[in-house]
This record gives structure tokens, sequence and C-alpha cells, in this order.
């Protein structure tokens, strides 16, 4: 079954695994559209969960939204106004709300997407009339999805930030956002990233990861 997959190419994808990291700030040096495609197809063949997929060959969507487009000022004016409502919900809450999330009360959505020269949605059917347990199924195939894009971008040395506002806010049931998109509204869940080249000066914050000796346990 893994007989084409060589000691080098597996090798190579823990280089990758171990390059992968979050840019935040992006250079205005666009790749080229290829390159996107590629991240695009790495994405399209993630793992789905079979139930919101039954039947259906239109499971996945992935809708790209080039910086400057008039589709991205649209999204840009959907979120300003989507935010103070979900903002309340979190205060209510006594949710934690991140200095990123009191910019975007304040209306201020210009680190929203780091300057990246591309936005890519991507939109999971969801599971209908199934146990509640199903209903987050969709959300994590979205997961697996980003994930594939994420390594894909990484390999061709093309920075991704995860713009999970889109999570939050709930865009799958927004009605002008879903008219936008060109899907049925209330029928995908929605995850979105931002992808292009780092910014010359942009500074990865150290991470520490969990290490394999003390978070490992073998029963
Ligand atoms: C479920 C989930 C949601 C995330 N949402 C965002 C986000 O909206 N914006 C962002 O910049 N990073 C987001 N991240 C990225 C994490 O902040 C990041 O992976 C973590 O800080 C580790 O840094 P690294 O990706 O550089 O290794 C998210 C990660 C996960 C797993």
């Amino acid at each position: 079954m893994f007989e084409n997959i060589s000691k080098t190419q597996s090798d190579a994808l823990e280089d990758i695994l171990k390059a992968r990291r979050s840019v935040r700030a992006f250079s205005n040096i666009p790749p080229d559209k290829k390159a996107i495609e590629q991240i695009i197809r790495a994405g399209l063949i993630a793992p789905f969960a079979s139930v919101p997929a039954k039947g259906k060959t239109d499971f996945r969507k992935i809708i790209v939204i080039p910086a400057g487009s008039s589709a991205m000022t649209k999204i840009e004016t959907i979120i300003k106004a989507a935010f103070p409502k979900h903002f309340a919900e979190m205060k209510e809450k006594n949710a934690m709300a991140s200095s990123f999330m009191k910019k975007l009360e304040s209306g201020d959505i210009t680190h929203l997407f780091g300057n990246a020269p591309y936005l890519i949605i991507a939109a999971e059917r969801r599971g209908k009339g199934f146990p509640f347990t199903y209903e987050t199924e969709q959300s994590i195939s979205l997961s697996y999805c980003m994930y594939n894009m994420w390594l894909k971008a990484t390999s061709l040395k093309i920075g991704f930030k995860l713009a999970s506002i889109f999570v939050h806010l709930k865009l799958g049931n927004n009605r002008e956002f879903c008219e936008l998109l060109g899907i049925q509204c209330g029928e995908y869940a929605i995850d979105a990233c931002a992808v292009g080249y780092p910014d010359d000066n942009y500074k990865l914050p150290q991470v520490n990861y969990p290490d394999y000796e003390s978070n490992t346990t073998w029963l």
C-alpha cells in the first residue's frame, strides 16, 4: 500500500512538520496562482467525516479572496458588522478578550489577515438529521483541511495564518456572507486562513511544544 514512500520522503515530511509555524505578517509580493492551487488541492484531499458527506460531491468548497478585491472589502464589512454581537456575547459569559479582539471591537480590522495577499475560506457541509454528537464533525474535517493546506504551504515556503474569527462569528449562518461565497446559507461550517510569503521583518515568537520525554506515557 505504501510502497512508493521512501525514507527520504518520510524525513522530508518531518522537516516540514517542524518548520510549520504561524506567520502573522506577510510580504506584499503574492505567491503565484499555481502555488495557491497546490495548497488548495492539498486541502481538498484532507479526510472528511462521512456523515455530512454521504451521497454528496460538494461537501467541501474552497473560496479564494485576493487582498484589495471587492470581495475582500465586503468580507471586512460583514466581519465589522457581525463582531459587536459576538463581543457582547463574550462579555456576557465573562470570556477573556485578547488584545486582538479588543482592536476588532473598536472596528480596527487592519491586522485581521496580517496584510496577506490571499485569504482562503473553506466550507464543509454540515451533517443534518443526525444525533447532536455528530454536530462537530464538519468542524473537525475543516481542521484537517486547514492543516493539509498549512503543511503544503510550508513545503512551498509560503506562510500561513489561521483566521478563526470566521469560526467564532459563525459566518456559515450569515446570509450576506454565504451569498458572496455562493454557498447555501446554514448548510456549511466555515474556517479560513491567510497565506502569503512571510514579511522579511517578521520574527517568529518562541513556542515551547510539549517534549516527548515528559509528555508521553506508554501503558
Ligand atoms: C483551533 C486553533 C485556532 C487558531 N486560531 C488562530 C487565529 O485565529 N489566528 C492566529 O493567528 N493563530 C491561530 N491559531 C494558531 C496558534 O495560535 C498557533 O498554532 C500557536 O500559537 C503555536 O504557534 P505556531 O503555529 O507558530 O507553532 C490557532 C490554532 C488552533 C489550533
